[in-house]
């Protein structure tokens, strides 16, 4: 049973996590977050599973030293390559950002044509092609490896025609392939999705796992009654293991509004 008065843990590579905390605080207004970016050993999105593991069951233990509820995996690359590990590990439930997504392209797929975009760590790992097999078998899927997304978003050069061109470059095989669907399978890529629906058109669906997972969370909290009292506004707990004032001075695009109360640890 969960209680209801602890707070919701999430953690991911660094400042692309507020991704997700940004949709979390809009449909769970008063839940207490705690987040966790590992902002020393970002990125996440070249290194191995081995490597992604380790980093990501130390993240989980930071969490649930804060008595955590309930943990977010906001990292496309750790919940790719250790999200089974960390549901295994602990108690309280694990949740990543993989399934909800999917399950929104699935739906949402007109003529079963799926993009996925995301990092290499990500793509290469097949999760994402294997999770929309599971639904349905029937689905062409075309996979894309970004890299260079993350740091142009890092270096907000994201209304720049040095952006859309290199975004015009890495999407054009899928939009050749005539995809009606495309997941967003990195926590930064939400951040672009104005210059990805100038590149692909009107008519591809994009799928915003943030904004999926957020819902997930709800309805999970909703079903096992452990959602905070209503009346109580949540409160946000930013910790990271580098410097913060580069968190602060990016991440605000990312949460859409000011960050404040980051500790170091
Ligand atoms: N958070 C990572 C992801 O969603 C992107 C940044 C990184 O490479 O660490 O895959």
């Amino acid at each position: 049973m969960m209680e209801n008065n602890q707070a919701i843990g999430i953690f991911d590579s660094g400042l692309g996590g507020l991704t997700v905390i940004r949709e979390l605080l809009k449909a769970l207004p008063n839940e207490n977050i705690v987040y966790f970016g590992d902002t020393a050993r970002v990125p996440y999105g070249n290194k191995s599973k081995k490597t992604i593991s380790r980093f990501s069951i130390e993240n989980a233990d930071f969490l649930i030293k804060h008595k955590v509820k309930i943990i977010v995996v906001a990292c496309n690359t750790s919940c790719s390559l250790s999200l089974n590990l960390l549901k295994k590990k602990y108690k309280v439930p694990v949740v990543g950002v993989i399934e909800p997504a999917v399950r929104k392209a699935v739906e949402r797929s007109r003529g079963l044509r799926v993009g996925v975009i995301g990092t290499r760590g990500t793509i290469k790992s097949n999760v994402y092609n294997q999770a929309l097999k599971r639904i349905n078998k029937r689905i062409k899927i075309f996979s894309k490896s970004c890299p260079l997304f993350v740091p142009l978003i890092e270096e907000d050069w994201i209304n720049d025609d040095i952006t859309l061109n290199i975004g015009r470059r890495y999407l054009s095989e899928l939009k050749k392939r005539e995809i009606d669907t495309l997941i967003l399978a990195c926590t930064h890529y939400p951040l672009l999705m104005k210059a990805i629906r100038k590149i692909m058109g009107r008519e591809v669906e994009l799928i915003n796992s943030a904004e999926e997972v957020a819902g997930h969370v709800k309805e999970l909290l909703e079903l096992s009654g452990g959602l905070r009292g209503a009346k109580q506004k949540g409160r946000c707990l930013f910790y990271v293991s580098d410097e913060p004032a580069q968190f602060v001075k990016v991440g605000g695009k990312f949460l859409g509004r000011k960050i404040s109360c980051v500790r170091k640890v």
